[in-house]
């Protein structure tokens, strides 16, 4: 899976360069307009009363920009972040030294937050709340419980499952913001701004082709916006055009609306296999020797998202749309079927 070039994990050798492209100030932000305008104001007026920013919750596909957030809101409060993440904080003591090293005001950005594990979570409940934790020390008879008072930090908790929160995690946040998929002029904007950090010449056509072909994600965008360079710089004169970009992407695969060769061999799939549905996500799995669970939250999204695929109360169903991106057409499709 991490093979795809339209995976939205975010690879290893990406993330020192991710960095880079990464906007630092609010005003550089392109995309989220509500949240951004939201946020100002929270920004301002925890600011101005000389207060921290309450708890923030992002959610949304991966690849939207959430860690980007959160280090943009930091920079605006002028506050310093730790970043860290659910699965990395094992055992209370971790969340509780990492919490007490915080200073007044600063930011605490744990990423995939809903996969912290219980005892740790119920550690950020008092911590949350009240800036202090209880921590017990000694044992039997002999154990005490002390009240540690902690900084005034704020809690930015990012996750792509929103519903996989506990209600009571969930209710200590005081902004909830859910970022959503970048229309393809935000993506047009994107390309060209990392095209110029980059250091590489891009047209209006060029910037738009790689745009419409990252599935509404600014970290494709940029990743689609390096490879096509490397073809720009080896194959033609190093200026990426509408030529180059549209050379490049076809050779990686991915096509006009950002599909790759999996995406369509579910489509084709469904079509040729199941006559267009409605097929259970197994069914489809097992033909194509994939993981259900990989089929469900890494393909499927994006094909209902963007109305290939339906789903229906009897399974998924390839939709009249889904059929003219393949070049076929239901109708004839039918007939022969009959
Ligand atoms: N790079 C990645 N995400 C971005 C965004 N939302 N705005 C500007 N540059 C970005």
């Amino acid at each position: 899976m991490s093979k795809r070039i339209i995976t939205t994990e975010l690879i290893d050798e990406e993330k020192r360069i991710e960095s880079s492209l990464r906007p630092q100030l609010l005003k550089d932000y392109i995309g989220q307009q509500k949240i951004k305008d939201n946020l100002k104001v929270y920004i301002k007026a925890a600011k101005q009363r000389k207060e921290s920013l309450d708890h923030v919750l992002l959610f949304g596909p991966p690849g939207l920009g959430k860690t980007t957030l959160s280090t943009i809101i930091a920079n605006e409060m002028g506050v310093n972040v730790k970043i860290t993440s659910g699965p990395a904080i094992e055992k209370p003591g971790e969340m509780a030294a990492i919490l007490n090293n915080l200073q007044d005001g600063d930011i605490l950005f744990v990423d995939e937050i809903h996969r912290l594990n219980r005892q740790v979570e119920e550690l950020l409940y008092p911590a949350m709340e009240d800036y202090a934790i209880d921590i017990i020390i000694g044992k039997g008879s002999a154990a005490k419980s002390i009240r540690l008072d902690l900084p005034r930090f704020t809690l930015i908790g990012a996750t792509t499952r929103a519903g996989m929160l506990t209600p009571p995690l969930r209710d200590r946040f005081g902004v909830v913001n859910r970022l959503e998929f970048y229309s393809v002029e935000e993506l047009k904007t994107i390309v060209i701004r990392s095209a110029d950090v980059l250091n590489v010449k891009i047209d209006e056509k060029g910037a738009l082709e790689i745009a419409k072909r990252s599935r509404g994600t600014p970290r494709l965008a940029n990743r689609l916006l390096k490879r096509v360079r490397d073809f720009a710089q080896v194959k033609y004169d190093g200026d990426i055009n509408i030529d180059v970009a549209n050379y490049a992407l076809d050779l990686l695969d991915v096509d006009k609306l950002g599909l790759d060769n999996i995406d369509r061999e579910i489509l084709n799939t469904m079509i040729e296999k199941f006559n267009g549905g409605p097929v259970g996500a197994e069914a489809v799995a097992t033909t194509i020797g994939e993981d259900v669970g990989t089929v469900e939250e890494v393909y499927e999204p994006f094909l209902v998202q963007q109305g290939l695929i339906l789903r229906t109360p009897r399974g998924r169903v390839v939709s009249d749309l889904g059929y003219k991106h393949l070049g076929l057409d239901r109708g004839e499709l039918d007939e022969e079927c009959k």
